[in-house]
């Protein structure tokens, strides 16, 4: 026997998204298992209805009412699969939360995780753009995950190298975009509890606590206090952390734009190309802490943008419009969002 969902009806998304869009879902439901998920899907496909997946709605805009079925994924457990004097591997449910995750880890001494504590969001979604902070991504510690082909309804398992995981990108944002759903993550920690600290702004916050060598502990808690300091909380203010990903040019644009701009950071990524901080060139295009309505541009990190109240969708698309002209404009660079954009 399937287990029962409970679909709802015309469901405002504000509470299920972090920049606090209030759009409408026709329909919704939240999912505990894969046998719900299956039966959610089947009840999408017998009433030809568009779905979508939303894990804690911290990388996504709504740029208008979803017209569809909603799918809230929940489906939880963390399983020990095999456990070694030098490694752990983990696996875990794509609808637990990613941080309460990390802390378990940082807990237990598993690391390799604790540079992306208080990413916001579920472990179903940490492959979708590869997150990654201070230093780590995913793919770092990255084993294999299952998932739930949409059509064909088979449980999968996809490798790392299938997952062609890049700089906020994977096969999920391209050639299997809105065609499976994440079930669960495998990942592999460490024991030997040698933690990554090299990233500038986490090195900065060690040294001034006289910590030369720390622990994994140590390393997540400086991320925390970092990430407090410039980002905003999402229970105070909407957002979706980074608006746009960090743009890679090639080199010789580089080398130009350093003759007008000799300040201008720039991290390289292969030979012949650069990455630049996005943060950046907003803040030197004049946008940094300024409003357009109800949207608006983080004072502490331009490359966020925040809903001053009751913004819609429209407005923050509106808002990213101007500042994309304006860097494009001032620097001949095209700025990309991050966020997953909804319709
Ligand atoms: P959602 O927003 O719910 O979904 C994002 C996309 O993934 C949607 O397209 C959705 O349909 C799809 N999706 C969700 N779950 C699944 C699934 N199980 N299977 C298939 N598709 C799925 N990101 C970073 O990389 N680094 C950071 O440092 C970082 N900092 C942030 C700070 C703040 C304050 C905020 C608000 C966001 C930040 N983010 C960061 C972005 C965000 O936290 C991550 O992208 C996170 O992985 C999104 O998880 P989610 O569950 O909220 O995804
Ligand atoms: N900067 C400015 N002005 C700003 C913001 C940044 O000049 O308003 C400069 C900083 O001075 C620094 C550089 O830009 O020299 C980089 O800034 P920061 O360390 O804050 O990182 P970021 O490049 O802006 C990226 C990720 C974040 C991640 C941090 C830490 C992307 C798109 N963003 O931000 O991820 O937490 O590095 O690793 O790659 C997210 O993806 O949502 C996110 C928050």
């Amino acid at each position: 026997m399937p287990s029962p969902i409970d679909i709802k009806e015309k469901v405002y998304l504000s509470p299920y998204n972090t920049m606090g869009i209030q759009a409408v879902a026709d329909f919704f439901v939240e999912v505990h298992s894969v046998s719900e998920l299956k039966v959610a899907l089947r009840y999408s496909k017998t009433n030809a209805l568009r779905t979508m997946i939303l894990g804690g709605g911290s990388n996504v805009l709504f740029t208008t009412d979803f017209k569809g079925l909603v799918i809230l994924n929940r489906i939880e457990g963390v399983e020990i699969v095999s456990d070694s004097d030098q490694e752990v591997i983990l696996k875990a449910g794509a609808g637990e939360n990613w941080h309460e995750l990390v802390l378990y880890c940082v807990d237990k001494g598993y690391g390799g995780i604790e540079n992306l504590s208080l990413i916001p969001g579920t472990v179903g979604a940490a492959p979708i753009q590869n997150i990654g902070a201070y230093g780590v991504e995913l793919v770092d510690v990255f084993v294999e995950l299952e998932l739930l082909d949409r059509e064909s309804e088979d449980i999968r398992t996809l490798s790392k190298s299938e997952c062609n995981f890049g700089y906020r990108d994977s096969v999920f944002k391209r050639e299997l975009k809105d065609k499976v759903i994440i079930t669960s993550v495998t990942l592999k920690l460490s024991k030997s509890g040698n933690p990554n600290y090299e990233y500038a702004s986490l090195k900065q916050n060690l040294k001034s606590k006289g910590i030369d060598e720390p622990t994994i502990k140590q390393v997540s808690d400086a991320v925390i206090e970092v990430r407090q300091s410039k980002l905003p909380d999402p229970d105070e203010i909407g957002n979706t952390g980074s608006f746009f990903k960090n743009p890679v040019i090639p080199v010789f644009q580089y080398d130009e734009l350093k003759q007008t701009f000799p300040d201008l950071p720039g991290y390289p990524v292969t030979e012949r190309q650069v990455k630049v901080p996005a943060g950046w060139l907003i803040e030197k295009a004049g946008w940094k802490g300024k409003r357009n309505g109800n949207a608006g541009v983080h004072d502490k990190q331009a490359l966020v943008l925040v809903n001053h109240g009751n913004a819609t969708g429209e407005e923050l698309l509106e808002l990213a419009g101007l500042i994309q002209g304006s860097v494009k404009e001032k620097f001949e660079i095209n700025l990309i969002p991050e966020v997953n954009l909804i319709n």
